[in-house]
């Protein structure tokens, strides 16, 4: 791979729907109107170039947007083609935010093409997807990475701070909790949720977040998780209202640490915050206690809360703004973290050729978001589908042993283990 000509980042965008409308959009907004700067960088820009999507609907209202504003045009791919078309069309970096189960196509042909790739969250769903993936953007020396928007907010920031700087010390256990409203499986989900579950879907980010926050010594030994069907699809089916996932870990002597994380997609619309997510940590020698929404606000407006405003609205993960100089802004974590990608990418691309490996391994070893460091992870994610998939056959209250000696294996009730990936998981 040769060095751009230009310092300029094209994006190519598969995938828009709700989360390029909250993070995405705004980020290449933000960055037509500013342009971005970093002192050994220099001035670079990233522009939207490209979108695929199923019907190419939304995306016409954002060429539309584009037009308005004097950004650069956007190519507006769509249908069975649509994915070869924006290949084709001549973008840098790829940013895959389709339905969980569409991402490893996408990301594969786009890597298979030479390019970056930014995967939405949960990057892959099996441990096989992802050695594909990471051997391929070894051989085609791009970078391959997946956004956990959660570990940039400023309160997990500052846990990690005082888990890095020994101020918590050790990890015992902990729960988290992520709970939807009932219209986003319903409604903007309609077309993917039959047969996926929320656990998959927001249990991730409080996977990555215990993994890399509290990772290092550790070693992820066990899954098991349950869940209720019913109000999204029917009573025995496929398809989960609602999942509690347990994750287990071993430290070198012996003790071990659990976290329990509950998720749901069937919450009311009219319960007082968009999303509702909480959770607890005890340590050795402290308890952390963090709520996202109620950080403080509260807000009651008459007829408008809590459908169409929220009355403990999260305006750290992306609000909408009258900056004190009068000019409209959209800020926050969610948006910082799409921004840091590309700024990864500009640093891998734009220095002296001689030290392009350097700088592709320096980002590689930034375990926050490369898909190398995602095993544990996707490990768990592999675990609970497979657990999930095995009670709606029937058969519930399977555990998972991700550190059995023939790999990540699968026992039911009663049953010898099923083994789902062969290979050494952690190093
Ligand atoms: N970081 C976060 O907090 C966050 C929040 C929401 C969603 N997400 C993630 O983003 C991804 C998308 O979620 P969403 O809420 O935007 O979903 P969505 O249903 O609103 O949008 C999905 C988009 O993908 C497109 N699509 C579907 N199949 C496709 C295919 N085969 N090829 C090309 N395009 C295809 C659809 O046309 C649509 O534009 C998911 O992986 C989800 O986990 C992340």
């Amino acid at each position: 791979m040769t060095l751009m000509k230009t310092t300029k980042i094209r994006a190519g965008m598969v995938g828009v729907g709700m989360i390029f409308e909250e993070t995405y959009w705004p980020l290449f907004v933000q960055a037509h109107r500013h342009g971005c700067y970093r002192r050994d960088l220099g001035a670079y820009e990233i522009q939207l170039s490209a979108t695929a999507s199923l019907t190419g609907r939304r995306a016409a209202g954002y060429v539309d947007h584009a037009n308005a504003i004097g950004m650069p045009p956007i190519t507006n791919c769509y249908g069975s083609d649509a994915l070869p078309r924006l290949l084709a069309s001549g973008v840098d970096a790829v940013c895959i935010a389709t339905p969980d189960d569409r991402h490893f196509e996408a990301a594969k042909a786009a890597l298979e093409a030479g390019k970056h790739i930014l995967i939405e969250k949960p990057s892959v769903l099996s441990l096989h997807q992802l050695d594909e993936l990471t051997a391929l953007a070894r051989k085609k020396d791009v970078l391959a990475r997946v956004v956990y928007h959660k570990l940039a907010d400023p309160d997990h920031k500052k846990l990690r701070t005082h888990v890095v700087d020994g101020v918590l010390n050790h990890v015992n256990n902990g729960y988290c909790s992520l709970l939807e409203p009932k219209s986003i499986a319903t409604g903007q989900f309609s077309e993917w949720v039959n047969g996926r579950n929320p656990g998959t879907y927001v249990a991730v980010h409080y996977i990555k977040l215990i993994d890399f926050t509290f990772g290092g010594s550790w070693r992820l030994s066990r899954v098991s998780a349950n869940g209720q069907r019913g109000i999204v699809g029917v009573a025995g089916g496929t398809t989960w209202d609602s999942v509690q996932l347990q994750m287990t870990y071993v430290y070198p002597d012996g003790r071990e640490a659990a976290f329990d994380i509950h998720t749901s997609w069937v919450t009311p619309d009219d319960f007082p915050g968009y999303v509702d997510q909480e959770v607890q940590f005890r340590f050795d020698n402290a308890v952390w206690l963090a709520h996202q929404r109620k950080r403080g606000v509260e807000v009651a407006v008459e007829n408008r809360t809590p459908r169409e405003l929220k009355n403990t609205p999260n305006h750290h993960y992306n609000g909408k703004f009258i900056e004190p100089w009068g000019e409209r802004s959209q800020r926050g974590y969610g948006i910082e973290v799409i921004g840091r990608f590309f700024e990864e990418v500009a640093f891998v691309e734009y220095g002296p050729a001689s030290e392009r490996n350097a700088r592709l391994e320096a980002m590689r070893s930034l375990h926050y978001t490369d898909l190398e460091a995602d095993r544990a992870t996707v490990a768990t994610v592999q675990a609970m589908e497979a657990i999930l998939a095995a009670h709606a056959g029937g058969k519930p209250g399977a555990v998972v042993k991700i550190d059995a000696p023939q790999g990540l294996t699968i026992y039911l009730p009663g049953e010898a283990g099923e083994v789902l990936y062969d290979r050494k998981i952690q190093a």
